[in-house]
């Protein structure tokens, strides 16, 4: 039965000419659930979060979102899902308020709910007190704080996360996952998460595919990915599914882990110093 689950996909297809973006892709996701679609760079993750959300259309197959067919009831499908985008546009000249104000207008919110939700939002993203800065002065970090306030203005049920924490720094990654497991874990939503980090996935994720141009290779829990591949780790498994082709991924996903851990040391190192001084 569609109902039962957040997202259905059957034979979801899209050629960009003779580009095979995303090839007969079936999923099931049931409600509450956090999924995470695992894939090299080109392998269809974008497309297939930007034909769930009726941005773009499919080439065939269908859809249901929150049981609402994709191609009769897009507008119902808007309506219920929030989408934080790969590289979201901002107004640079609008202060936070103003922008989140703005998106809330374009759901048709009520005057009252928008603002009661824009300062839930701004508490819970630690940005009170700065929600009347323009946002051409805000971090990279917060922009994306940002961003993720105008997915969730309408306190949708089903959250599509396109990459939530690349071109972050460490510390703001942190932050942003901190934040999505919390979702997770307190709303009980639907959240899909795309990634290429094997880190932000293994986290975050209930249920994790992994696409490989365009096509679903493997789908599972963590653990019954890096067993049905007989790997020791994700990261092996990762590897062996997707091919050593997509080296580079593997190693922008350590190199975020080695500066997290050069980030901690030196907070460590900084504590110490800070601990001897007050001695
Ligand atoms: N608008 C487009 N026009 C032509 N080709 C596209 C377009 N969008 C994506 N593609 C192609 O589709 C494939 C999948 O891209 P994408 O879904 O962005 O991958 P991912 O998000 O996994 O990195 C790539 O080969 C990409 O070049
Ligand atoms: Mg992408």
């Amino acid at each position: 039965m569609t109902e039962s689950y957040a997202i259905v996909t059957n034979d979801l297809t899209k050629n960009f000419g003779s580009v095979h973006a995303v090839s007969n892709l079936n999923l099931k996701i049931p409600f509450g659930k956090t999924y995470g679609l695992l894939g090299p760079n080109g392998a269809g993750k974008t497309t297939t979060v930007r034909m769930l959300n009726a941005i773009i259309s499919k080439t065939s197959g269908n859809a249901s979102v929150g049981g609402y067919d994709l191609l009769t009831q897009n507008e119902d499908i808007r309506r219920i899902c929030g989408f934080l985008p790969e590289s979201p546009g901002l107004y640079s000249k609008l202060t936070a308020k103003e922008f989140l104000e703005f998106i809330g207008e374009l759901y048709y919110l009520p005057k009252d709910t928008i603002s009661e939700r824009i300062n839930e939002l701004l508490e819970l993203f630690d940005l009170l007190g700065r929600e009347n800065d323009l946002l051409e002065g805000y971090s990279r970090g917060m922009k994306q704080k940002v961003c993720l306030c105008a997915a969730l203005i309408q306190d949708p049920e089903i959250i599509f996360l396109d990459e939530p924490t690349s071109n972050l720094d460490p510390a703001a990654a942190r932050m942003v996952k901190n934040l999505i497991s919390e979702l997770a874990k307190k709303a009980d939503k639907t959240i899909f998460i795309c990634t290429h980090l094997l880190d932000s996935a293994e986290e975050l994720c209930d249920v994790i595919g992994i696409i490989v141009e365009g096509k679903l290779e493997i789908e599972g829990t963590p653990q019954e990915i890096i067993e049905s591949v007989g790997a020791e780790n994700l990261e092996e498994a990762y590897l062996k599914i997707t091919g050593a082709t997509h080296i580079e991924d593997l190693l922008a996903w350590r190199e975020e882990n080695s500066i997290e851990r050069e980030s901690k040391k030196k907070k460590q190192k900084n504590k110490k110093k800070k601990y001897r001084k007050t001695r």
